[in-house]
């Protein structure tokens, strides 16, 4: 992560060491929703990134445009463009070891993910429909909000086709790590990379429960006042980037990053690399008994996905609080998608 981070950062080459093993590794990576305000940056992110060997962007608009700009880059990724015409969705996902999808709508002010599910659920189970049928054993990154919702829709969708392995099954919740980070590293006066704030339970302000205690620099922020105002920033990110885009959508470039950065954390381990280590809202055991099947916390990656997932760990009572109010929120969410499924196959 790191020397992609810095290739990013200083835009020199990447290292030869993460060259080399792209050479031994081929990863094909398909972007779904690949057009939009996520969509576009993330893919190019995706064709920055050396251990990338293939990138298939499919949309329903725009997307042989994008490619065609994308493919310029003079990075090893071989991309293409696809639209709706001629079975382009999938031939998008064929051979796709990652499926990245940011397709659907983003809130307005006002709204909250949750008015997002009439939208997105449907576009969510098409695309994961065609992902069953063709590449039944990629690894599928979920970006499209509702995310407490629309990762068990992608679960009920594998299930019905038969093919559901929840070690590849991913809710993206990065970038509420990455402004976790970002904003205690400002008040702590600490390098961002060096800031790490675990952030566990789901994505949606009430379900982001930021584990400050267990960050290095967490007591730079006291108990109090002081901390329910960082607490809160880092749960209500997203309606920050939403008010101050006035209308024109929600967090794109950061998310963009974010997604990234765990395509690349997930490719490492999958290339054989150990001790990679990423929060995401996968298919959980730690809260089932309280009627929470999916829960983000952190988790070990592996060559197969989901390789070890790590209980929330010693807490304060402060998050124990946060902890007991996110979870009847999310197993709502939950079941809220489940359901529709099921009503909508
Ligand atoms: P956007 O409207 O800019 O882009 C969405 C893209 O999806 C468009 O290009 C659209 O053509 C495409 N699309 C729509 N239906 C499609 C389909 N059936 N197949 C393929 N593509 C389709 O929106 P955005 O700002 O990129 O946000 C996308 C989603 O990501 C939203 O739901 C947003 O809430 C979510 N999001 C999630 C996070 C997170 O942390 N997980 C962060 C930011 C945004
Ligand atoms: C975010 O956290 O920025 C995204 O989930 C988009 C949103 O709706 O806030």
């Amino acid at each position: 992560r790191s020397a992609l981070r810095a290739s990013m950062r200083s835009g020199a080459a990447p290292s030869s060491r993460l060259f080399s093993s792209s050479a031994i590794n081929n990863k094909a990576v398909a972007v779904l929703g690949a057009s939009g305000g996520i969509g576009q940056p993330l893919s190019l992110l995706l064709k920055n990134d050396p251990l990338v060997t293939k990138l298939s962007l499919f949309d329903i608009r725009l997307a042989p445009g994008v490619a065609a700009d994308i493919g310029h880059v003079n990075t090893p990724a071989v991309t293409t463009g696809y639209g709706a015409e001629d079975n382009g969705l999938e031939k998008a996902l064929e051979g796709a070891e990652l499926v990245v999808i940011p397709a659907g709508v983003p809130r307005k002010p006002g709204m909250t993910r949750d008015d997002l599910f009439n939208t997105n659920a449907s576009i969510v189970r098409d695309l994961a429909k065609a992902a069953a049928k063709v590449c039944p054993k990629a690894h599928l990154l979920i970006i499209s909000n509702p995310v407490n919702s629309t990762v068990p829709i992608v679960a009920e969708v594998f299930k019905k086709a038969g093919v559901y392995d929840p070690k590849r099954l991913f809710g993206v919740t990065t970038l509420d790590v990455t402004r976790a980070s970002t904003f205690l590293s400002g008040i702590a006066s600490s390098h961002p990379a060096e800031t790490i704030v675990p952030c566990v339970g789901g994505h949606s302000g009430p379900t982001i429960v930021p584990l400050l205690s267990q960050a290095k620099q967490g007591s730079a922020v006291k108990a109090g006042e002081f901390y329910e105002k960082l607490v809160h920033r880092i749960q209500y990110g997203g309606d920050e980037v939403v008010k101050a885009k006035v209308s024109a959508g929600s967090a794109t470039l950061s998310m963009a990053y974010a997604a990234a950065v765990f395509s690349n954390s997930l490719i490492r381990a999958i290339n054989g690399e150990g001790n990679v280590v990423e929060c995401t809202y996968v298919d959980s055991p730690l809260y089932k008994d309280q009627g929470v099947d999916f829960f983000s916390s952190k988790v070990t990656l592996g060559p197969e996905g989901v390789k070890e997932i790590h209980p929330v760990g010693q807490i304060t009572p402060e998050e124990e609080k946060l902890l007991e109010a996110c979870l009847p929120e999310l197993s709502k969410n939950i079941k809220k998608g489940v359901q529709w499924v099921s009503e909508n196959p």
